[in-house]
């Protein structure tokens, strides 16, 4: 692996610098999480606003621990499903050195433990949580490939390079409230295996943007408009399909699972959005994605994509 770039990561992120860095979701934009003027850096350069909270990534739950209290069904949810794509909104402990800029000042702050092994190398013996979004600007498109990333921000920022995300769609983000658990964005780990771990729980959807910043109207936008659920293709179209059907651009025709998979469907969707930024169509056109599943957090990316 890239031991040396990690070694040279982790200098910067000392020193207070950024770094991208890739994970099993989105490539992520990482600084100290416990320095404001770090932190600072990140809601600059993605031109983010201060509302929107940051995930805090961390090496292991003992690390999480330090800084947050997790009640039961909490450290089960943690010790079942992390590392991996599920973020954790939990309460600060008061000795806990994370910056309130993380947070916008409040103390729940969401945590999460990547399952990828560059980001898990970069984490390892930082002694501080990585304040992590993805690595975009604000309420553009994320970013699963290296190639992806906008040039200016590499240009500026140190970038690790990784194989293509696994998974390709952000993390669910959740809090838990008593024994039940709110959802605040759908993401790669669906309702269901949530419910697998917490058996005895319900979980209330409540994706609207005031109780989740990040759910904003517009968001993981593509320069190009977006038109979904389409029957028809227009002659400037580019598309981007799902399974078998009689559906064709004239211009461009990429499949996001011609099986009909939404795992394979979720892991291409971002990637595809760009490639169809970048080719000749004027336009992109998106097939229908069944609504269950994987395919909720795919039609809630698109929705908002499409969004003008
Ligand atoms: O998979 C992911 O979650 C990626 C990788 C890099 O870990 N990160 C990511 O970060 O998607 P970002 O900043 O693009 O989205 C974070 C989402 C936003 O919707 C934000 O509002 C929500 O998580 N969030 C973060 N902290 C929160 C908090 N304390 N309370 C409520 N929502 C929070
Ligand atoms: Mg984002």
């Amino acid at each position: 692996m890239n031991k040396n770039k990690i070694e040279n990561a982790k200098k910067l992120l000392r020193s207070g610098e950024l770094v991208i860095f890739p994970t099993e979701t989105v490539y992520g934009l990482g600084a100290n999480a416990n320095d404001k003027n770090a932190v600072k850096k990140i809601y600059n350069i993605k031109k983010r606003p201060a509302y929107n909270p940051i995930i805090c990534h961390f090496a292991n739950i003992e690390e999480v621990k330090k800084n947050f209290h997790l009640n039961k069904l909490e450290e089960l949810l943690a010790k079942k499903l992390w590392p991996g794509p599920i973020t954790l909104i939990l309460k600060k402990r008061n000795n806990s050195k994370i910056s309130k800029l993380v947070s916008n000042n409040s103390a729940y702050v969401g945590c999460r433990i990547p399952n990828n092994q560059i980001a898990l190398q970069l984490l390892k013996n930082l002694y501080f949580p990585l304040a992590a979004p993805s690595a975009n600007f604000s309420e553009r498109t994320s970013v699963t490939r290296f190639e992806d990333l906008e040039k200016k921000l590499i240009k500026k920022i140190f970038t690790i390079k990784g194989e293509q995300s696994k998974l390709g769609l952000e993390s669910t983000v959740i809090k838990v409230k008593k024994n039940n658990i709110e959802l605040l964005r759908l993401g790669s780990i669906t309702a269901n295996d949530i419910l697998k771990v917490a058996s005895k729980s319900k979980i209330k959807f409540i994706t609207n943007s005031k109780i989740s910043p990040g759910n904003l109207k517009k968001h993981y936008a593509t320069k190009k408009k977006i038109r979904i659920n389409v029957k028809k293709i227009k002659d400037d179209e580019g598309l981007i399909n799902f399974g078998k059907n009689n559906l064709r651009s004239k211009i461009i025709n990429l499949n996001l699972s011609k099986k009909g998979n939404l795992k394979e469907a979720s892991k291409n969707l971002f990637h595809f959005l760009h490639k169809l930024d970048k080719s000749k169509c004027k336009k992109i056109a998106i097939a229908p994605i069944p609504k269950i599943e994987l395919g909720l957090t795919i039609n809630d990316r698109i929705k908002r994509a499409s969004k003008k």
